[in-house]
């Protein structure tokens, strides 16, 4: 196992961005190759539920990034949301969303990603997420801050928005994919909405921790995501300012609803006070 003294996060950071970029192009490719001829719809099937896709797209998406980290850190683990599980020789692992938001993708709809996350010894120490079709690219590694780089190449800090008053505060969620899920996140939403500026639900996890990170929403929350919804975004929303709670242990394919949340420093007490007063703390079915 390895020493977080003796590790650079930063060759984390790199290389997952360089992992995130060739499988954005891949993906950008592919849905374009079905697409010219076909529904995409027809190139996908169901998980957990009816409502649930994988797409051959994330499939393919995630053999590149799985067989890349294999040929060149092959002691290292992978979690990844279409199957890979490969224990963890080094210390290393590697938490892959192929594309997260496959929903938007199938759709046609600009907001998904590519996320990547790494962690040793249990640790959160790197993250990318990359949009696929802005081709913005967000980035952190622990200690080092986060990052976004646009399609023009240029880069800026990414620093959470300051917001103390959840009820100035412009809120992200996210919905699970089963019908009793459903209804306990809907009961939730009812007691959080007139309380907060408003409510976005834009269908990634993975870009919701960011946009927390940017400043384009000032906290997320959502019951039962996986960790490979939100590994990466959870290291880039805590080295932009974010407090971000997240499940002490995290079973890989567990159908546990655990609540997640992320929120700027200053804003964090009062979120977490006001989604403990509507019972959001619990777990969901
Ligand atoms: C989903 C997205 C969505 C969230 C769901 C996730 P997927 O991931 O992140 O925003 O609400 O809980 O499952 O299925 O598109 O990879």
């Amino acid at each position: 196992m390895v020493g977080m003294t003796e590790i650079n996060v930063r060759e984390f950071r790199d290389y997952a961005a360089g992992l995130a970029q060739q499988a954005a192009s891949l993906i950008l490719t592919k849905r374009a190759e079905i697409t010219a001829t076909d529904d995409i719809r027809s190139h996908s099937q169901t998980k957990t539920s009816a409502v649930d896709p994988v797409t051959e797209v994330d499939t393919a998406a995630e053999a590149f990034i799985v067989d890349s980290i294999h040929r060149d850190r092959p002691d290292d683990g992978i979690i990844g949301e279409e199957g890979a599980d490969i224990p963890s020789k080094s210390g290393v692992s590697w938490v892959i969303d192929p594309i997260d938001g496959t929903v938007n993708f199938m759709y046609g709809l600009g907001e998904y990603a590519v996320s990547i996350g790494a962690m040793v010894d249990g640790q959160y120490v790197a993250g990318v997420v990359i949009n696929v079709v802005k081709q913005t690219l967000y980035s952190a590694a622990v200690g080092h801050g986060a990052t976004v780089t646009y399609r023009d190449g240029t880069s800026t800090i990414l620093r959470c928005r300051q917001e103390t008053d959840p009820q100035l505060s412009l809120i992200a969620t996210g919905f699970g994919y089963t019908q009793t899920r459903r209804s306990g996140q809907a009961k939730i939403l009812q007691e959080v909405l007139p309380q907060v500026r408003d409510i976005r639900r834009m269908g990634s996890a993975a870009l919701d921790m960011c946009r927390v990170a940017e400043g384009t929403v000032d906290a997320y929350y959502e019951h039962g995501v996986k960790i490979w919804d939100v590994a990466a975004g959870i290291v880039i929303a805590r080295e932009a300012g974010a407090q971000v709670r997240v499940p002490e242990v995290w079973e890989k394919n567990s159908a546990r609803g655990t609540l997640v949340w992320a929120a700027s420093a200053e804003l964090a007490p009062a979120f977490e006070r006001l989604l403990s007063s509507v019972g959001a703390n619990g777990e969901i079915d």
